[in-house]
């Protein structure tokens, strides 16, 4: 065993670290992780000073010359096809970017877990976020179970909203998570919020409006010996008067609608509570826009946000952005009470 690069850092931010590397391209592939009492080491190759920044707002690591076990190489989909296949797996099926069968055949034989490979007829629509899909390999079904950091979900994915890409995000939000603080998922899906930081010890009601995400997010519930959470059948906004006041901290990843929703969160939030926002944005325009609208909603709520950070969740189409926009609101003085907004004109 030769040593090479590694990464140390520290367990309990493993996972975010790890996804991070192999959605860089910086993850060694052919070396296994080592563990070592509360560190990890992560067999990298080189990075980049750009790349050791975007770590370094992760959170903690040292660069270490370190030994790692090497494993057997196994054949990608791309080796056996011959070319590229974009797609993502949700529990036991595969989600090809079109009808491809020589791609859906590829994947069936190098993933043995999965069994199902659909492709997308719709785009993501509605208000329930939802699309329809074609069968183009293995079974004709929509409906799995998939792992999350440690937790287990029941989704349909024709019936409910959920993505794989946001298991980064969700693992750091839930990291920021203090025992005991209560918390509002706006829009919580099938539950990947709003499961993990009630895991973690937040008190979390969790809303949506789609019948279909609620009866999920409440098997979820279940499944994963989660009882302490309210779940909500409702359209967020109709809740800003009942929990006005309450929550240390607000979820809001409804992206192409969030800025609709910036009064509500923002009179949910306690003073001093954290809004998570979260948007599509433009690569010539990541921020400012959106950074606008929270001033905006902010000066008609009365309130002063204070941004605590803004990042790039993911890539989301060519040109755009998943971003994210964590603020503080801080609520004026009962002597001068701020304005009650509502949605606005
Ligand atoms: C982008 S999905 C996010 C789901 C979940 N947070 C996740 O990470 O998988 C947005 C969710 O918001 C729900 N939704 C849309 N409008 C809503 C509203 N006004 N009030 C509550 N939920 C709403 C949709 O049904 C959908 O499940």
């Amino acid at each position: 065993m030769a040593s090479t690069l590694g990464l140390k850092v520290r367990r309990g931010e493993g996972e975010i670290f790890r996804r991070r590397l192999v959605e860089m391209g910086a993850f060694d592939r052919r070396r296994k992780i080592r563990s070592e009492g509360e560190d990890l080491y992560m067999p990298i190759l080189e990075l980049s000073r750009e790349a050791k920044e975007e770590l370094s707002s992760l959170g903690e690591f040292d660069l270490v010359e370190a030994e790692f076990l090497v494993e057997a190489p196994k054949e990608t989909v791309e080796e056996l096809l011959g070319r590229k296949a974009s797609f993502e797996v949700v529990g036991d099926i595969a989600i090809l970017d079109g009808p491809d069968r020589e791609a859906a055949a590829a994947i069936l034989a190098v993933h043995r877990n999965v069994r199902a490979v659909i492709s997308p007829l719709t785009a993501v629509e509605g208000e329930y976020r939802t699309r329809r899909f074609r069968c183009v390999a293995g079974e004709a079904r929509t409906t799995t179970v998939h792992k999350e950091h440690g937790l287990r979900y029941r989704i349909d994915l024709e019936r409910a909203y959920f993505t794989p890409r946001l298991g980064t995000e969700r693992l750091r939000v839930a990291n920021l998570v203090r025992p005991g603080e209560a918390a509002f998922d706006m829009f919580s899906g099938v539950g990947p919020f709003a499961l993990l930081i009630s895991k973690r010890g937040a008190k979390v009601v969790a809303v949506d409006k789609n019948p279909e995400a609620v009866r999920l997010l409440r098997e979820n519930a279940c499944l994963n010996r989660i009882n302490d959470i309210v779940i909500l059948e409702a359209d967020a906004a109709d809740l800003a008067e009942q929990f006005a006041n309450q929550a240390d901290r607000v979820i809001m990843n409804l992206p192409h609608s969030a800025r609709d929703f910036l009064w509500a969160a923002m009179r949910i939030a306690k003073d001093g509570g954290v809004v998570h926002y979260y948007a599509i944005a433009p690569e010539d325009d990541l921020f400012g826009r959106d950074t606008a609208f929270v001033e905006e909603a902010a000066s008609a709520s009365g309130v002063k946000a204070e941004i605590l950070r803004r990042g790039v969740v993911r890539s989301y189409a060519p040109h755009e952005y998943n971003i994210v926009i964590d603020f503080a609101v801080h609520k004026p003085d009962k002597a001068e009470e701020a304005p009650e907004a509502g949605p606005g004109p």
